[in-house]
Formats: structure tokens, sequence, C-alpha cells
């Protein structure tokens, strides 16, 4: 009872909780939180001195002693003071600047499906003491199908993939629950680190992360491209220690993606195969929908599509799908309970 009127004064958030991006939805705002998942913490006083876009920043350019983290590895909590602190910074940046006055937020927040009771626990305790009322725990694929507007209450499948900075996951959906579903941790973290090999191999070259990032954006493919791209890595010489430039081709790069690429799609074709007959037609009607920052892959769609004979479709604005989701689910709890995740966590016996 409390909490119904409490309710009809906070403003509720929405928080997707990435390796790679956090974004926070305020109920009948929209987005209004979108950066990076960093922290900048000071190792001598173990102080943080910057999260988010400050932090990020930061990144390869610290003095050794502050170090800039990402709190999540994976899709998972890695580090929970850390995660705790800038779920805490996030949530107070959205209550303070525009409605101090209100009570706490009830917080749903996506986590990657499939982890255990002791990290959903955790994602739980840290929003609760991050400053929520009340949090509720979703898995990220119901999430980003919810974000992509899939009806996921109908006795309908649909195949949703997720592909984000740790994790690619792989959910058939049916009647508001997950039916099968694939969690591998290679995604978009992965194929930077596979172009920062392929540079190291290659041309003795030293790439930052960031610079492999930027080259994955502009350059990367999973499928032959219509049109040659080029781009030049900036890096360092591994053998003269100085400055080098190298340019590479689109093709070079898709090669170098190849493998991790690969593993994406087995993991789809996988989980198309254990899906009962009757969900694989309906994902023949409906497409596979490929959500994340990994479904922006330049032909990956196309790659998808050749390999498993089921038609492919990107869900808009793939990066803010797992946030939207949360605010659908925010802006209609009562109809779209049934999708939330519980915690069976049980206290330890008393001794
Ligand atoms: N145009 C693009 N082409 C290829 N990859 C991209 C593009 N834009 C963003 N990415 C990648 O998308 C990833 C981030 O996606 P997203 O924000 O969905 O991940 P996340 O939700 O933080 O991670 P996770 O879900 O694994 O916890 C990064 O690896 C980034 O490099
Ligand atoms: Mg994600």
């Amino acid at each position: 009872m409390i909490n119904k009127i409490l309710g009809y004064f906070s403003h509720d958030i929405g928080i997707d909780l990435g390796t790679a991006n956090t974004l926070v939805y305020v109920k009948g705002k929209g987005i209004v939180i979108n950066e990076p998942s960093v922290v900048a913490i000071n190792q001598k006083t173990q102080q943080i001195l910057a999260i988010g876009e400050d932090a990020r920043r930061m990144v390869g350019r610290t003095p050794a002693h502050i170090i800039a983290t990402r709190p999540l590895v994976d899709g998972v909590v890695s580090d929970f003071e850390v995660t705790e602190q800038m779920l805490k910074y996030f949530i107070e940046k959205v209550h303070k600047e525009s409605f101090a006055f209100f009570p706490r937020p009830r917080v749903v927040i996506g986590m990657p499906s499939g982890v255990s009771e002791v990290e959903k626990r955790a994602v739980e305790d840290a929003t609760l003491s991050a400053g929520a009322r009340e949090a509720f725990l979703i898995e990220e694929p119901m999430a980003a199908a919810i974000g992509s507007r899939l009806s996921v209450q109908d006795a309908q499948g649909s195949m949703i993939v997720d592909i984000g900075g740790g994790t690619t996951e792989v959910a058939v959906i049916s009647l508001g629950g997950i039916v099968s579903s694939k969690s591998v941790r290679v995604a978009g973290d992965e194929l930077n680190e596979d172009i920062i090999q392929f540079a190291r191999d290659e041309f003795n070259l030293l790439l930052g992360e960031r610079t492999a990032e930027e080259i994955k954006v502009k350059v990367g493919s999973a499928y032959p491209l219509k049109e040659k791209l080029e781009i030049a890595m900036r890096g360092r010489d591994l053998v003269t220690g100085l400055p080098k430039t190298v340019v590479v081709s689109d093709e070079q790069i898709r090669q170098a993606l190849s493998r991790s690429v690969q593993i994406i799609v087995d993991s789809i074709k996988t989980t198309v195969e254990e899906t009962p007959p009757e969900l694989v037609g309906d994902i023949m009607d409906k497409g596979i929908i490929l959500a994340g920052g990994g479904a922006l892959l330049r032909g990956l769609d196309k790659l998808v599509k050749e390999q498993t004979k089921i038609p492919v479709h990107r869900a808009d604005d793939p990066l803010t799908c797992v946030v939207r989701g949360t605010g659908l689910v925010l802006e209609d709890i009562e109809t779209l309970k049934d999708v939330l995740v519980t915690t069976q966590y049980e206290k330890p016996p008393k001794v």
C-alpha cells in the first residue's frame, strides 16, 4: 500500500548495466544517461576519481597508480563494491538532477540470463544499497526483446540475439519466458582483442583498446562489402618502440574477426537446433532479431541469414534495446510482472 502511494510520486528508473555501457531510463522521461561502464580509481587511496564518460577519457592515459577499470567483466559483476559505487553515482545523478524531493525510486535492472543465484543477489543488493527503494531484475534478452517491441507474452516464439561488449546472448522467448537460451563470452570486446592480435602478429604493431574499437566500428564487417574500405592503424612498433601507421583493408579486418564472429553465429545455430519445431516455425515467420552494439557490425545480419536459412532483422537502435525494454516494463509493471526474475537466494542457516 505504502509502495503504491510512493509509486505515484517517485520517478522509477530502468537500468541496463552493461559490460561496455550503462544506460538509465526514467519513467515518463526516456533515456537520461548513456555512459561507458568505467570507473577510475586511485589505487593508493582507493578513492574513486571519476565514473562514466569522464573515467573513459582516462583509459590508457592514467599514471600508474590511477586505474580505469570496468567493474563488469563478461557481463557479470566482477567487482561488487565498484559496481555498487557506479550504480549509486548514476542513480543519484538522475535522482538529484530532476527530483530530489521525490522518494527513492523503484528500479528495474537488466542482468545476463543464466547467471547464478549469487550473482543475481549481488546485482539486487548493489541496486538496493545504491539507493533503490525496490529492485526488480529482468534478464537482458527479455528486456532486449521487449525493447525491440516483440510480443513476448504471446504463445509465439521469438528469437533475440543480444551482442554486447562482454557477452552474446541468444534466447528464444514465448509466453513471457525464456524457452531456450545460450550465452557465450564472445562479443564486442573479443572483436577488439582480435584486431589487437592481428596488428601484433602481422605488423608487430601495438594498438590501444580504443584504437582497435575505432577500427572495428569504421571498417569492421562479417560479410564481404559492396564497397572497399580502408583505415590507417596507428600504434607503436614493437621492434623499434616508435610510432607506426599501417593501412589495412576491410577484408583483412574481416579475416581477423572471422573466428569470433563464427563463434557468435554458431551459438545462434545451436540454439535454433535446440528449439522445438513449432517455435522454429514462428521464428522463420518473424525472423531472428539482432540487438546490442555488436548488431551494428556490417553484414552480420547477412552472415546469420546465410548460415541459419532464417530471415534476420536488426533491431532499431540496437544499443538502447535493453534499457528501452526496462522502461516499457516500468511503464506497465502490472502486465509485465511475469517476465521479471525472482531471486530464490536462501539465507545461510544460523548456527
Ligand atoms: N558500429 C559498430 N560496429 C560494431 N560494433 C559496435 C558498433 N558500435 C558499438 N559496437 C560495440 O558494441 C559493444 C557495446 O554494446 P552494448 O552497449 O550493447 O554492450 P553492453 O550492454 O554494455 O555489454 P553486455 O551486454 O555484454 O554486458 C562494444 O563492444 C562496441 O564496440
Ligand atoms: Mg547489454
